[in-house]
């Protein structure tokens, strides 16, 4: 489909929200003058009520107090794209931002920009997809706005044997930066592309390339990531087999300090490809602790044959090893793997 064609319409980032956000994040439990905000805006003190009503509107709860300022007390618990913004900006994030309410697929959204001329690396993330897109053809279950919705589009122009371990590594980066988010649950990553806690799924993987003869245009990374649903609402068939962040630590975490801390993985993930900086030992040391079959009994396809063995990590080229009953190994290079109960 063409960008013409997408009946999706991104909320701007408003750059006033933004500063004034900013402003009012970083002051924290302090008061800040609609004095300093207008001169720092270069607007007018009524301007400022204007922006901080809309705010209000959308969800933030302020404090004001006469002869003091402002200050907020409640931040919406849904996605904002100027309180996203001031989250990657944080981080040291260095994606454009594209926010939509509604989209069929942030890949999909993210592989039209980009043809239609987007300036990369960016990030399309929305609170809801009608056509979200899984692994092997199946669909992303995207109806909940409580959890993430993400991709991220680089412009690598680099050989693809630099980016063949892109997904691992970012599955690495996320699961680790998450982890501070919720204490109470072992993040792990199932090879080849989900995240798991303790057995349930609370995150996929989709990467999608462009390629040239021997280079890489583009690559997109998708994130789909349960935040704060609850997976007893989850559709039956995926019930038992889910979890959130939310179910995981017991209490809701911030969706978009989320967001962002995800996007900035992945942008470590990218970098560390990039740069060559990653050995294919370094992946299978980062890959061991987080390794959510290490050792446990799995069924793969093999050359159109279905084997049992137990997990044995990863090898250099990211292929999962089996261990086999014959003391062979034997190494799945591609497909889904299933857990033997
Ligand atoms: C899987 O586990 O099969 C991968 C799921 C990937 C889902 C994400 S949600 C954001 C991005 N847009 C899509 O359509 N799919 C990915």
């Amino acid at each position: 489909m063409s960008q013409g064609d997408s009946t999706f319409t991104p909320r701007p980032v408003d750059a006033d929200s933004v500063s004034i956000l900013k402003a009012l994040l970083e002051a924290d439990e302090a008061f800040v003058s609609g004095s300093l905000l207008a001169e720092q805006l270069g607007v007018s003190r009524p301007a400022v009520h204007g922006k901080l009503d809309k705010l209000r509107n959308e969800g933030f709860e302020m404090e004001a107090v006469r002869n003091r300022g402002y200050r907020i007390t409640k931040r919406p618990d849904v996605l904002h794209p100027a309180l996203l913004r001031c989250a990657l900006d944080g981080v040291g994030s260095e994606v454009g931002l594209l926010y939509f309410p509604a989209i069929d697929s942030t890949n999909s959204e993210a592989e039209r920009r980009i043809a239609s001329g987007e300036e990369s690396p960016f990030a399309v993330v929305s609170n809801c997809q009608t056509n979200g897109r899984g692994r092997l053809g199946r669909v992303w279950h995207s109806q909940s706005a409580e959890n993430l919705y993400l991709s991220v589009l680089f412009e690598p122009n680099i050989p693809p044997q630099q980016l063949q371990h892109f997904t691992l590594w970012a599955g690495i980066c996320i699961c680790r930066r998450l982890q501070a988010y919720v204490p109470k649950g072992a993040l792990k990553v199932k090879w080849p592309n989900d995240l798991h806690c303790e057995g349930r799924k609370f995150a996929g993987m989709l990467t999608e390339a462009k390629m040239d003869a021997d280079s890489i245009r583009s690559i997109i990374f998708g994130l789909g990531l349960n935040v704060n649903s609850n997976p007893n609402e989850f559709p039956t068939a995926i019930r038992s087999l889910a979890t959130s962040l939310h179910a995981i630590q017991g209490v809701p975490v911030d969706l978009n300090e989320v967001a962002a801390a995800v996007i900035h993985s992945i942008e470590e993930a990218y970098a560390v490809c990039i740069q060559n900086t990653m050995t294919a030992q370094s992946l299978s040391e980062a890959w061991k602790p987080l390794d959510a079959l290490a050792g446990k009994q799995v069924t793969a396809i093999l050359s159109g044959r279905e084997i049992t063995g137990i997990a044995a990590g990863i090898d250099e080229s990211g292929a999962l090893l089996l261990q086999m009953p014959d003391g062979s190994q034997q190494a799945i290079r591609a497909g889904d793997v299933t857990l033997k109960k």
